[in-house]
């Protein structure tokens, strides 16, 4: 059984013009030990689908279908009681923005005391101890004069490492990151990374990792999903996935993304992810894709690719037809 188990699911808004799915159909498991990145362009769902396993959906979004079991057992429809059992216990998550994730009035050791107290099962005496403990385990200076500090008196990357530590003290088996570095400078963003390999190493975390910069990813995890308006398109091991990115969105995103080795600058992929009141059924990417057809107006099935448990979401995965297809014109590329 997977650590966790996402099946089917579907986030929804009221609107005045009915509920619209933002999320939709989503499926992916996550082992023990196993990290898996969450990847694609801002406004595509990511984080909603974070939010909906912690059970921290904004008011207005509803899980509207779907199921999400941790260890076999079901989250959706649980109370928010019985969501916090896990929630910054067994499963944790670090946000994109470190500062504004710390409460500004209370002093960091307290902070942390707070999920100790929720989630261990030692004394005060043992907590305050264990606090500054963790302070030191996310490579923190000096943590017995930090632990007093309050989080105005921290940089951003320090306050990342604290929330860090936050996450770790209710010893998680899943981490949940959504973009966690995202809001660091590049060399403090380089150190938080090493730190995460390095407590994953130690610890046998298992991940979910958020990001659009697939250099991070191909960093940390062993296995990669793509997310486009709402819905997975492309599942594969990372390496098989750098290797051969077979949706043309996937390719567009490598082709978006700055690399060192690569001379030439970054290509950006034409137009921008739809809004979620603009989604469509078929293939939402065909609007931006240079190799569109009339079958894209129908919604593509998964294919399943050579590795395991990888598929992709699109016709040109379908040989007989792509040969019979008719090609739409978006743009000069088509064929
Ligand atoms: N609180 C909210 N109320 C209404 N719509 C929201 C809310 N949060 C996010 N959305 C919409 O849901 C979509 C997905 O958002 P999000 O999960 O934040 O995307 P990502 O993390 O991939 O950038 C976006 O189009 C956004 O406009
Ligand atoms: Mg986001």
């Amino acid at each position: 059984m997977p650590l966790l188990q996402v099946r089917d699911l579907c986030l929804t808004l009221p609107t005045r013009n009915g509920p619209i799915a933002v999320v939709e159909g989503l499926s992916f498991d996550i082992d023990e030990q196993d990290s898996l990145a969450l990847v694609g362009e801002s406004g595509c769902g990511k984080s909603l689908t974070a939010l909906a396993i912690m059970g921290l959906l904004p008011p207005a979004i509803s899980i509207s279908a779907g199921s999400i079991q941790f260890r076999g057992r079901e989250l959706v429809g649980c109370s928010d009681r019985q969501w916090r059992r896990f929630r910054g216990g067994a499963m944790a998550m670090v946000f994109q923005e470190p500062i504004a994730s710390l409460n500004p009035v209370l002093r960091i050791a307290t902070q942390i005391e707070e999920v100790l107290a929720l989630h261990g099962d030692g004394d005060r005496r043992w907590r305050k101890r264990q606090a500054v403990s963790l302070l030191e385990q996310v490579g923190l200076p000096d943590p017995a004069a930090l632990a007093r500090a309050y989080p105005h008196e921290l940089s951003g990357g320090m306050c990342q490492r604290v929330l860090l530590a936050m996450a770790l003290a209710g010893e998680p088996d899943l981490l949940i990151a959504d973009e966690p570095t995202t809001a660091l400078d590049v060399t403090v963003q380089a150190q938080i990374l090493d730190l995460l390999i390095e407590i994953r190493r130690q610890r046998g975390l298992a991940f979910l990792w958020i990001s659009h910069d697939l250099g991070v990813v191909s960093r940390l995890c062993d296995r990669v999903a793509v997310m486009y308006a709402g819905k997975l398109v492309e599942q594969q091991p990372v390496q098989t996935l750098f290797g051969n990115p077979r949706h043309p969105y996937t390719r567009g995103l490598m082709a978006a993304s700055p690399s060192l080795e690569q001379q030439a600058l970054p290509t950006g992929i034409p137009g921008r992810v739809p809004a979620p009141e603009d989604f469509t059924a078929g293939c939402r990417f065909r609007d931006r894709c240079s190799q569109a057809m009339e079958l894209c107006f129908e919604d593509p099935p998964a294919f399943p690719l050579e590795s395991e448990d990888a598929w992709v979401r699109c016709f040109l995965m379908d040989t007989s037809a792509t040969s019979a297809g008719e090609a739409l014109s978006n743009g000069e590329e088509a064929k």
